[in-house]
């Protein structure tokens, strides 16, 4: 593990230009970041993205895993960076030794990653860690999808929030991607199993109900904190496609 990245999980403090220190919060987990690591090696990514950058501790995971390739670039999104986060994710980045390979963007995901497409990127990998508003994650899944190389991986943090949850289990059933890894794996609670088998006891229920009432996370896969979706095709859907989520 890179030792800046050691240091602060120790301490649990992250440090400002001015030598300010502020206590480390909002970040992913060690073991998490460790997932993230393997998923980047998986793929043997070259060029990355990650929505939400705030102390850089995700990123110090992914920039580390693709260090050393030849051609690294880990393309780092955040519009509150300055604003809220003193800097700290791109000055942690830079403390890392990693500077070099990584091009920040201070603007919202869902304006920076069009423009991203528009200059015909293309990227291996990319992790969402950011607002938790389905319309927003949608955005972004979007046009992530369509900068993922067929192979690729597109992994959201926070699956068990409400707008996420939503919006995972909405894209689980896009024909071009597959769920591939997840991590922090959960059970759907008792409350929410015992009502959905009252509802299949009803005729034509999957007619009536919406499929978030009669099928579940488990039986959706996306019964994660994490989950990294495979992109295995081009979105090649038809014109009228919808579907029950
Ligand atoms: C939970 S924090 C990210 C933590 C980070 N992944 C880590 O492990 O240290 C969420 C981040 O999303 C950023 N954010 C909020 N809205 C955003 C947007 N529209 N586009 C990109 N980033 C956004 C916030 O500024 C914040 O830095």
């Amino acid at each position: 593990m890179n030792k800046i990245l050691e240091e602060i999980l120790e301490k649990r403090v992250v440090v400002d230009s001015k030598g300010k220190e502020y206590p480390l919060h909002a970040h992913t987990s060690p073991e998490q970041g460790e997932f993230l690591s393997q998923l980047v090696t998986q793929v043997d990514a070259n060029v990355c993205v990650e929505v939400g950058l705030a102390f850089g501790i995700s990123s110090l995971y992914i920039a580390e895993a693709i260090s050393k390739k030849t051609a690294p670039r880990l393309i780092s999104i955040d519009p509150f960076q300055k604003q809220y986060w003193h800097d700290i994710g791109r000055l942690n980045l830079e403390r890392a030794g990693y500077s070099s390979f990584v091009e920040f963007h201070e603007g919202s995901s869902n304006l920076v990653l069009p423009e991203l497409l528009a200059n015909g990127e293309h990227i291996d990998f990319a992790y969402v860690d950011s607002v938790k508003v389905f319309d927003a994650l949608l955005i972004d899944a979007y046009y992530l999808t369509r900068l993922l190389k067929i192979g690729g991986l597109l992994v959201f943090d926070d699956c068990d929030f409400p707008g996420v949850k939503r919006m995972v289990r909405y894209i689980s059933k896009w024909p071009h991607l597959l769920i591939a890894n997840k991590h922090n794996v959960y059970r759907t609670t008792l409350k929410w199993r015992t009502l959905s088998k009252l509802i299949q006891i009803i005729p034509k229920n999957r007619k009536i109900f919406s499929d978030s009432l009669v099928i579940s996370d488990e039986k959706l896969g996306t019964n994660a904190t994490c989950i990294a979706f495979k992109k295995i095709a081009e979105d090649e859907r038809p014109w009228d496609w919808t579907c029950n989520f």
